[in-house]
This record gives C-alpha cells, structure tokens and sequence, in this order.
C-alpha cells in the first residue's frame, strides 16, 4: 500500500470503509468512495475548482472537444511496469480514466482538493482511488512507490513528484501554450497565458523521454464556448464583474486547442 498518513507519514492501511496508520489516525471513506486526506488547518484552506467549474469542465470532456489530446496521450511511451498511476489535480478524472485504460495501470490514483471533482471522480471511475488532498502539502504517498505522476492543467509539485516515484517512473505534465483557445478573447478579456516552458533541469537529472505540441482548430457551438470560459480561472473575475459574459459570445467560432505535453523518465 503506497498511501500515507498526512499526520505522521506512517502506512495507510485499509479496513472496511477506513484507513489506519500504526500510530491510530484514522479516514473514512465517503459515502462517494473518495477518501478525505485533508487534516486540521487544511479543512479551512482553498477549496479547488467549483461544483459549475467541474460540469462545464465534464461537458467539455464529454463533447469530445480534448479528444485530440487524449489520442496524443494513448501513444506516449510509456515505460513498463505500469502497476501505479497517479494524477494530481484530476478534477472529474477524465484524463486519469483514458490514461489508466489506454495505458492499462493496475491501479490509478486520482487527488484533488475540490469536494465536487472527488465527488464525480469517485462516482465516475469506480475502480480508481480517488483522494481529497492538497498538493501544498506533502503527497500522501512512500517515497519511490509510483510508476507515473502526470498533472494535467494542475499545480506541478516538482520535489513532491521527484519523492514518489521509483527510479525510471514517468513524470507527465499537460499545460497550455500562449495561443490555446485565444480566438475566445476577441470577446472576453479572459486571463493570459504566458508560453509555459518546463526544463528538464527543473527536475534534477530527469531525461525527457517525450515533448510534442497538440494543436487543433474545430468549430464549436455557443454553449461549449460558454463551458470553454465556465471551466476556466477567468471565469472568477467575470463573475464579480457581473457581466454578461456569454451573450458577448458568438453563436459558433473556429477556436484552437494548443497544448504542450512533457514525459520526464526520473533516473
Ligand atoms: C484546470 S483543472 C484540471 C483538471 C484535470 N486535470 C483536467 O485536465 O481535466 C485543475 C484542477 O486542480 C485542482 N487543484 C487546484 N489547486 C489544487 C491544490 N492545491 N490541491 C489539489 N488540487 C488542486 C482543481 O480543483 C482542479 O480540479
């Protein structure tokens, strides 16, 4: 069992609907399946995403419109044994659930700190673990226990990601490029993208095993612009602002989704 205690670091282990440590503390499984990791303080700290954040994101997903970058996903080359697979910030787990399939993990993990991902993550993906957790703290996993940690459009906790995996494990990060879905801002003044650029060097002695740009122009109609910018950060200071932000929408629009996608292997 790879998952440990937040409090003392001790081996989680699980009986019945909780999970015990030797030392006694104690986490029970949701009745949605999710376990809780969050402890003391970190009840009160930031809560993730949104509960219409999550829906826009899963109709997003749904309608197919990162298919492109799930094709992409299904051919890395990624290394073998594939026992443990864990994604930080997986939201409602869609792209943990192609990757665990496409690449056939024995077990994948799914964290998250909002209650809405866990919830639809855990009901989704009936055979992933699926963690409420906060990825400013330590990962709640023994040193050198997974085979790959990949964050998708998420917080990437370099030294976190570097402890938990196993010498020749994989490290996958997915984030957007300047000009993702940029048709959108000849409407909106939606927050900007600076050209995410990840060094190897920023994961000590890691050898990049895979980077590919994913870019694709397809027309999409007004309510999936609306999700595209309801999914998204800019979507808290449209809210404020109190405007109407989707009728500046038009009714279809040739958007492009541009991604980079980065496989690091730890030596
Ligand atoms: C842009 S979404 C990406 C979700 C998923 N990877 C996908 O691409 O569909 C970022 C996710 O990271 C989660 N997140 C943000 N900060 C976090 C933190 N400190 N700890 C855990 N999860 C966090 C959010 O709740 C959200 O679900």
């Amino acid at each position: 069992m790879p998952l440990v205690c937040p409090h003392c670091r001790g081996v989680l282990s699980p009986a019945d609907r909780t999970y015990r440590c030797p030392q006694g503390h104690s986490f029970d499984l949701a009745k949605e399946g999710y376990l809780s990791l969050l402890h003391g303080r970190q009840k009160g700290a930031g809560r993730g995403d949104t509960r219409d954040m999550i829906l826009a994101r899963d109709r997003v997903h749904r309608a197919g419109v990162f298919d492109p970058l799930v094709a992409a996903l299904a051919a890395l080359p990624l290394a073998a044994p594939r026992a443990r697979l864990l994604e930080l910030g997986c939201g409602e787990g869609f792209f943990l659930g192609h990757v665990g399939r496409s690449h056939q993990y024995a077990t994948s993990y799914g964290l998250d700190l909002s209650v809405d991902a866990v919830k639809l993550a855990a009901r989704t993906l009936k055979t992933a673990r699926i963690l409420r957790a906060d990825l400013l703290h330590p990962l709640p996993f023994a040193d050198g226990s997974l085979d790959l940690v990949q964050s998708i459009f998420a917080p990437r906790p370099l030294t976190e990601i570097t402890r938990v995996l196993r010498p020749g494990g994989q490290a996958l990060f997915v984030y957007p490029q300047a000009h993702h879905w940029g048709e959108l801002r000849a409407f909106l003044p939606l927050a900007g993208i600076g050209d995410d650029k990840l060094p190897a060097a920023d994961l000590g002695g890691f050898v990049r095993a895979a980077s590919l740009e994913v870019r694709e122009s397809r027309e999409l109609p007004h309510a999936l612009l609306v999700d595209l910018v309801a999914m998204s950060p800019s979507i808290h200071r449209l809210t404020r602002d109190g405007t109407d932000w989707p009728g500046l929408l038009p009714a279809r629009l040739t958007a492009t989704l541009s991604v980079h996608v980065a496989l690091f292997t730890k030596p």
